[in-house]
């Protein structure tokens, strides 16, 4: 079993947002920065594992402020947990207006990303070093994410099963949406 420290595989990218990325609203498309996030993830656990890697799961992705077009937006990504075959990336954006100087934090979130051979095997991934309190916190908060994320695929199995549909009416009714089921 090798183990590596985080700080070989942690990464800062920054890029300027041009106006190809805007929506209507003049705003940067949430699917645009998804996909700088999705590259620095495969960036970061592929530094760390040294391997080919795909991203399993998103999680925590919030938006807390939108994006302008002409922010410097940087990703800061370092891997916060290691398991068998995956590793869960942990990022903070941030943008930077060079003309007004604000700085604002924009969202935070994770990525699982796992380890695969060219056959497409899961891989085994090197476990982390943890040289600091604050890794160790984050170590503990990626631990809890793997757990969350399992009980979350146990809760949709679950309800997958679930048939009695004056059981699934009685829940949704409390929501908002009128059934009118036809026959
Ligand atoms: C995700 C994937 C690897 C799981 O494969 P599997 O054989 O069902 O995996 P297992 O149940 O044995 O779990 C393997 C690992 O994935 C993790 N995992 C599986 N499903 C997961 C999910 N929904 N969320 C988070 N982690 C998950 C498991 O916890 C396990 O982690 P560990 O080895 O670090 O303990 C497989 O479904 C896959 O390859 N998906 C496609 C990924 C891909 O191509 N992504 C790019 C999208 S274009």
């Amino acid at each position: 079993m090798t183990y590596r420290k985080i700080s070989e595989s942690e990464i800062s990218y920054t890029e300027l947002m041009i106006p190809s990325y805007a929506n209507f609203g003049g705003k940067v498309h949430g699917g645009i920065l998804l996909s700088i996030m999705d590259k620095v993830a495969y960036v970061c656990a592929s530094k760390h594992s040294d391997n080919y890697v795909v991203t399993v799961a998103v999680e925590g992705v919030e938006f807390l402020s939108p994006v302008e077009v002409g922010d410097l937006l940087t990703v800061n990504a370092r891997v916060v947990f290691t398991g068998n075959t995956t590793m869960i990336v942990g990022m903070d954006v941030e943008c930077y207006h060079t003309q007004t100087k604000t700085r604002r934090h924009t969202n935070s979130c994770f990525f699982t990303m796992a380890a695969k051979d060219q056959s497409g095997q899961l891989m085994q991934v090197p476990g982390l070093i943890i040289t600091n309190k604050e890794e160790l916190l984050q170590f503990n908060e990626g631990r809890h994410i793997r757990e969350m994320s399992k009980r979350k695929r146990i809760v949709f199995e679950e309800n997958e099963g679930t048939t009695n549909l004056q059981e699934i009416i009685d829940a949704c009714s409390a929501e908002k949406c009128r059934i009118e089921l036809q026959a």
